[in-house]
């Protein structure tokens, strides 16, 4: 199973990293895989530590995908590392054991800590489909534009009837990040 949460990581300047991404939930353990080059992976090989954010808050996801990094964060409590300000909750990693891979290693972490800040109030589908557009847009480069507009097209009913104003704004921030990459791609065509 896979759980699409939000890692920060802390480079060796200071600088908070916020980055989505999908964690497996394997036995104690949590595993990162994050693909080469990545600013999450060269933090946690640096500082040996990683957290895990569980939030509703979709922006954060549509937001990294789309040049918003800016979210605020607070330092953690048992590791050299930074959380959301304001998750669900939290857990608090410890790097263990890197599995190596050219393209994508695994980076095996045990859980040294883990909070709950709020209630979980219930599955919210405009929420869903925005994590499903950002990882489209996440894939813009490698997936047919026809597959995109009609997945969008579809998410978008989601969006229509179930989003409050959160939703909506990450929605329009996805949204316009495809029109841009249309743009270029015609753009590259003439
Ligand atoms: C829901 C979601 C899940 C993602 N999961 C991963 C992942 O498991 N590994 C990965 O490398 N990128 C993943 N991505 C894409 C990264 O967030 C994005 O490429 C990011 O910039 C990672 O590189 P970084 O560590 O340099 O920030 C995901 C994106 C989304 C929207």
């Amino acid at each position: 199973m896979i759980w699409e949460t939000i890692v920060t990581t802390r480079a060796a300047n200071g600088r908070v990293h916020i980055a989505p991404m999908g964690i497996r939930v394997e036995g104690d353990r949590v595993v990162l895989a994050p693909f080469r080059p990545s600013a999450t992976l060269d933090n946690v090989l640096d500082s040996g530590a990683a957290a895990v954010n569980a939030t509703d808050d979709v922006r954060i996801f549509a937001g990294c995908l789309t040049g918003r990094r800016d979210w605020s964060t607070v330092p953690c409590e048992s590791i050299p590392c930074d959380r959301l300000a304001d998750p669900i909750g939290h857990r608090e990693l410890r790097l263990a054991r890197i599995e190596e891979d050219a393209t994508r290693p695994r980076l095996v972490c045990d859980v040294v800590l883990e909070r709950s800040h709020r209630p979980f109030r219930g599955f919210n589908r405009a929420q869903a489909a925005v994590v499903e557009a950002a990882i489209l847009v996440s894939r813009l480069s490698m997936l047919p534009a026809a597959k995109i507009e009609s997945e969008l097209a579809y998410l978008a009913i989601a969006v229509e009837k179930t989003a409050g104003p959160a939703e909506r704004e990450a929605w329009s921030w996805l949204l316009a990040r495809v029109e841009q990459f249309r743009g270029e791609s015609r753009q590259e065509k003439i």
